[in-house]
C-alpha cells in the first residue's frame, strides 16, 4: 500500500505515551509533559448541560457552522475581552478543536507545493497540517528571545509562498509576540497578498503585565487574516472538542465545505458546554487563570536554582522552555529524566531542529507542591 502521509512525522507525544507507559501507572509518577491547565469546566455550566442531555437536540449535529447562540456569544466575549469585531452569521465558524481549524483552514487555503512560512520552534501539529495539503514548511528561526523578526520573514518570501503561521502565545516557548512585530507582520501579508494564520489557542493566557495582540484588530487586514481558537485550555475542556476558525466571510464559504467533509460540525454536548461557560463560568475562567500565574511564579523561582537550565522568561501559557546544558539529544535526555526520577517533560526536538538541546516543562495540571516535587527532582537529577 502506498500512503500519502509517509513523509510526515508520527504523532510525537503518541511515541512518548508509548515509551513512558511503565511510569505512568506509578503512584509517583510525575506528568509536566501534558499541555493541559488542569481545571475542568466550572460545576454551574456541567450542571445546565446536564439538564441539556435529555433534550433530543442535544444528540443530533447542529448547522455545519455551530450554534448560531454559541456564534453569537462567542462574538460578544471576543470583543469585551480582545476587542474583535466579527460577524457571528458570516466569519465565524465553530469547530471541533483548535487542530481541526487549522487543519481545515490550511486545506482552504494551502495547495500543493505551496509553502508557509512559520517560525520554530514551532506546535508540531502545524506543520503536520500544512503537510497533509501537500504544501510545504519554510522555518524560521526565532530570536534568542523567541520572538519573530519580522525581517527573517520578509527574507523568506519566494513565488510560492501562500501564507505565514504564527502561534501567539507560543506552544512551546510561552512567548507572546510583540504588538510592532505583529503589525509588520500584518504589513509584509498585505504588501505580497499573503495569508496570516493566527493560532490564539492561549490567548487569555497571558502574565507579566504583557498583553495579547490579535491581527484580527487590524481592521484594514481582514481579508488576509485567518484566526483560530480554542475552548481547550482556558475552559479546560479538551475532551470535548471544541475551537472556532474567524474569517472573511468567502473564506468561510469556502471553509464550510471541508467542515461538512471532515467533522460536519463541532460536537453538540461539547457547543453546548461552551455556551454555558460562556454564559455563566467566566469567573472561574478567570481564577483559574490567576491560579497558572501563581503557578508560573514558584516554578521560575524554582528552576533559577538549576544551573544546568538556561530559562528565558517568556510572558504566556504554562510552559517553559529551558535550554539544557550540553544537551544535544533532548529525546534521549527525557527518557533519561523518566527512568531516573519518574518525571515526563518533553524533548526540545519534536518542536522542530531549533527546539533541540531545549526540553518543555507543562506546569498546568499541577498543585504548587507538585512544582516543588518537580522542580526538587529535577534539581536532584541534575545536580547529582
Ligand atoms: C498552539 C496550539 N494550537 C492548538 C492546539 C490544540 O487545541 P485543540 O484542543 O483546541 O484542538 C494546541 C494544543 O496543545 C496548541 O498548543
Amino acid at each position: 500500500m502506498k500512503f500519502h502521509t509517509e513523509d510526515i512525522m508520527y504523532p510525537p507525544i503518541l511515541k512518548l505515551t508509548e515509551a513512558a507507559k511503565r511510569y505512568v501507572a506509578s503512584p509517583d509518577f510525575l506528568d509536566l509533559g501534558q499541555g493541559l491547565p488542569g481545571h475542568i469546566p466550572p460545576d454551574k455550566a456541567l450542571a445546565s448541560l446536564r439538564e441539556r442531555l435529555s433534550h433530543p437536540s442535544t444528540h443530533l449535529y447542529t448547522t455545519d457552522q455551530g450554534l448560531l447562540e454559541l456564534r453569537e456569544e462567542l462574538s460578544l466575549y471576543l470583543r469585551q475581552t480582545a476587542g474583535i469585531d466579527i460577524n457571528p452569521q458570516t466569519e465565524l465558524v465553530i469547530t471541533a478543536g483548535a487542530n481541526n481549524a487549522f487543519a481545515g483552514a490550511a486545506q482552504t487555503l494551502i495547495g500543493p507545493n505551496e509553502n508557509v512560512i512559520m517560525p520554530t520552534p514551532y506546535y508540531f501539529n502545524s506543520v503536520m497540517a500544512v503537510k497533509l495539503t501537500g504544501g510545504n514548511v519554510k522555518e524560521i528561526r526565532t530570536n534568542a528571545n523567541f520572538q519573530v523578526v519580522s525581517e527573517d520573514i520578509e527574507k523568506a518570501i519566494d513565488a510560492n509562498t501562500r501564507g505565514i503561521f504564527l502561534v501567539s502565545p507560543n506552544n512551546p516557548t510561552g512567548a507572546v509576540y510583540e504588538r510592532k512585530t505583529i503589525d509588520s507582520i500584518v504589513d509584509i501579508c498585505l504588501n505580497h497578498d499573503l495569508v496570516l494564520f493566527s493560532d490564539e489557542t492561549y490567548s487569555r493566557m497571558v502574565f507579566d503585565g504583557s498583553s495579547h495582540y490579535s491581527p484580527r484588530l487590524r481592521r484594514d487586514a481582514t481579508e488576509n487574516v485567518i484566526t483560530i481558537g480554542s475552548f481547550s485550555k482556558d475552559f479546560g475542556m479538551s475532551g470535548w472538542r471544541v475551537g472556532y476558525v474567524i474569517g472573511p466571510s468567502q473564506f468561510i464559504e469556502q471553509y464550510l465545505k471541508v467542515q461538512d467533509t471532515v467533522t460536519i460540525c463541532a460536537p453538540t454536548a461539547g457547543q453546548l458546554l461552551a455556551l454555558e461557560v460562556l454564559k455563566n463560568g467566566l469567573d472561574a475562567v478567570e481564577q483559574e487563570i490567576e491560579r497558572l500565574n501563581l503557578l508560573r511564579e514558584l516554578a521560575y523561582v524554582r528552576i533559577r536554582e538549576i544551573d544546568q537550565l538556561e530559562v528565558i522568561r517568556t510572558s504566556g501559557t504554562f510552559y517553559m522552555f529551558p535550554k539544557v546544558r550540553d544537551c544535544t539529544d533532548s529525546s534521549a535526555l527525557v527518557l533519561d529524566i523518566l527512568q531516573s526520577t519518574g518525571t515526563l517533560v518533553l524533548p526540545g526536538i519534536i518542536f522542530g531542529e531549533a527546539g533541540e538541546g531545549h526540553i518543555r516543562i507543562s506546569i498546568g495540571p499541577l498543585t504548587p507542591e507538585a512544582v516543588d516535587e518537580a522542580f526538587d527532582r529535577l534539581y536532584s537529577y541534575f545536580t547529582t
